[in-house]
């Protein structure tokens, strides 16, 4: 049974519509998990991804997108959000350099991570894939895949 069952496939019309559905998915979010969420530039990742530590308790206005920071975590109720993107990276041994892989292994966090294409090879079986794309306007498309 996938995880978001019920919940995805979905779309969406606006940011905030993005981020909210980010939230319900939170619901079923727990510490150890990796969602690697999927999509072009400007697919909402990052908006994803707020609604995601809204909906874990953690403050949405910290989420910025990390492209230059490559991880941030943020504080949710008794546990951390590392959220990830790789953009900027060159590829899985840049991403172990920068301490990445432990991050990936933190069993005490929820871990988001953007472009996670890049470092295919280090996401745990387990992990979460999201794909979001583009439909026409503002609309967009999620939904759960295999990686
Ligand atoms: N339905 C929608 N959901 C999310 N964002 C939308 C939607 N419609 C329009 N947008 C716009 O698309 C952009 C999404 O930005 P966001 O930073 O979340 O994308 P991203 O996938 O993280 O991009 P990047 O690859 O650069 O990190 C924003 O400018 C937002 O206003
Ligand atoms: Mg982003």
């Amino acid at each position: 049974m996938p995880r978001f069952a019920s919940l995805l496939p979905a779309s969406t019309a606006s940011p905030d519509a993005t981020e909210a559905l980010g939230q319900a998915l939170a619901a079923r979010l727990h510490p150890g998990d990796i969602v690697a969420i999927y999509g072009d530039l400007g697919a909402g990742k990052t908006h994803l991804t707020r609604g995601i530590v809204r909906g874990l308790g953690g403050d949405p206005d910290d989420v910025s997108s990390p492209t230059f920071a490559l991880v941030q975590t943020y504080r949710a109720p008794g546990f951390a959000v590392h959220h990830i993107d790789t953009y900027r990276l060159d590829g899985p041994d840049a991403f172990r350099a920068i301490g990445g892989d432990d991050l990936l292994d933190d069993p005490s966090a929820v871990t988001v991570v953007e472009w996670p294409e890049r470092i295919a090879s280090l996401l745990p079986l387990e992990t979460l894939h999201l794909a979001l794309r583009h439909g026409p306007g503002d609309v967009r498309t999620l939904e759960e895949t295999h990686g």
